[in-house]
């Protein structure tokens, strides 16, 4: 394969190769499976991550930069519930074990999922077995607690190896891991460096929608993006990016695939059946792409298919059970179909999810104001109004077009509230 083709599949993918061992890699993965970036055709997920797992190095070991795993578990130690942390890029287990051991140290119980695009990284990860290699930043007394020795190295404690959850994950995919949204703290280091600037910077600005309200982003210390992500506050010297100011919960920048895009811009140039046919086509191979399967419930709902409509964001609710754009959408459908006591849960599932997702406040004051309360309905619509004020952007992730009447304008709103 031609170095054009390999620079064209390095920027496709998002990736930064740099010369040497791994871009040599990235030829032979590439010719493996028959890339051609000449033409349209669209790998399947399980190729696109065997391709990235392949190219981006694995290199962890246990307490890495453990001074900042340190102030990790210090930020834990603050938050007033059982505190959640995802480890986004986990490799082989070390650094989410680390942390595990730290906070055990300190008293602390931690929910912990970890996560690597790489699913023989992980089956590694779930073994808990390391060579003596990776535990020379161990301390000895650490060693003692937390490890086994055998004859092939050191097997991780049994209580330790059960208070993390490993799983295989594409941090692009749009989609949160299993333990969902509102974590503390995202842990991601040494990920990002293998990407381009903008891939990393439009994931990090996107999963902070994922953090509780007062959680925050960690990434490694070569992963250069404190200049583009904004202030930062810091914990013994480690910036810690704080959540999202407001928004739905939802990612809002990764980059997307063509197909994905392509649906779009036909929707955009109003012709949604073309757009229904390419999501389709789109989502027989990222089944996964919970977005696009909001994106065409919406196209079923516009055009009154409420068995399609309900089907898809059955599937979108089922890959992110804690998205509240998803239940949200049920929630439409449902109103529309007249079930009001089920559209009134899924408004209520949305906003008590995502408290700053102005359109669920909104629609559930329509809703009680049709029901007749109109206490309710007012202060539902205060809220959406207040929220929509401090924060104009549109927080929809699927496209809303030909629903007209959702898109509310503030102005429309403060007629509402003021009723
Ligand atoms: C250098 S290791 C970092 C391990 C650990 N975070 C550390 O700092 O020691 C990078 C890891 O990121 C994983 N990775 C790369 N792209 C990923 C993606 N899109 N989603 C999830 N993991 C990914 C790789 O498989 C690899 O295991």
């Amino acid at each position: 394969m031609g170095e054009r083709r390999v620079d064209q599949w390095e920027k496709r993918l998002g990736l930064r190769v740099p010369p040497g061992p791994y871009r040599a890699v990235l030829a032979t993965e590439l010719a493996r499976v028959g890339a051609d970036a000449d033409n349209d055709s669209e790998l399947d997920d399980a190729t696109l991550a065997a391709i990235t797992g392949a190219v981006v190095s694995g290199h962890t070991y246990f307490f890495r930069d453990a001074d900042q795993l340190g102030a990790v578990v210090e930020l834990l130690g603050r938050c007033t519930e059982r505190p959640r942390l995802w480890c986004a890029g986990c490799s082989t287990g070390e650094e989410p074990y680390s942390v595990a051991i730290l906070a055990a140290e300190a008293g602390l119980e931690v929910d912990l999922v970890a996560t690597d695009i790489n699913p023989e990284a992980v089956a590694w990860a779930r073994a808990g077995r390391y060579p003596a290699s990776a535990l020379r930043h161990v301390p000895p007394e650490l060693l003692a607690r937390y490890f086994r020795s055998n004859p092939s190295g050191y097997l991780i404690d049994a209580g330790l190896r059960e208070r993390v959850q490993f799983e295989v994950h594409d941090l692009f995919s749009g989609v949160p891991p299993a333990g969902g949204l509102a974590w503390d703290v995202i842990l991601c280091r040494n990920v990002l460096i293998y990407y381009q600037p903008s891939k990393g910077v439009a994931w990090a600005a996107s999963v902070r929608g994922w953090l509780k309200r007062d959680g925050g982003l960690v990434l490694g210390a070569s992963d250069h993006l404190a200049a583009t992500l904004g202030t930062a506050h810091q914990v013994r010297g480690w910036p810690v990016y704080r959540a999202a100011p407001a928004g739905a919960g939802v990612p809002d920048g990764p980059v997307r695939p063509d197909l994905y895009r392509r649906a779009l811009d036909e929707i955009d140039a109003g012709d949604p059946a073309a757009a229904e046919n390419t999501l389709a086509t789109h989502l027989a191979r990222r089944s996964g792409d919970v977005v696009a399967w909001l994106s065409l419930g919406n196209l079923h709902l516009s055009r009154h298919d409420f068995v399609g409509a309900e089907r898809c964001y059955r599937e979108a609710l089922a890959l992110a059970p804690t998205l509240a754009e998803a239940h949200f959408w049920r929630g439409v459908l449902r109103r529309k179909q007249g079930d009001q006591d089920d559209a009134l849960r899924a408004l209520r599932a949305a906003r008590f999810l995502a408290p700053e997702f102005w359109p669920a406040a909104a629609l559930l004051g329509s809703l009680w104001n049709r029901r007749g309360d109109r206490a309710r309905g007012r202060a539902e619509h205060e809220r959406a109004l207040a929220l929509l004020e401090g924060n104009t952007e549109n927080p929809f992730q699927a496209r809303v077009r030909g629903l007209p009447g959702l898109q509310m304008s503030a102005d429309e709103l403060r007629a509402l509230a003021r009723a």
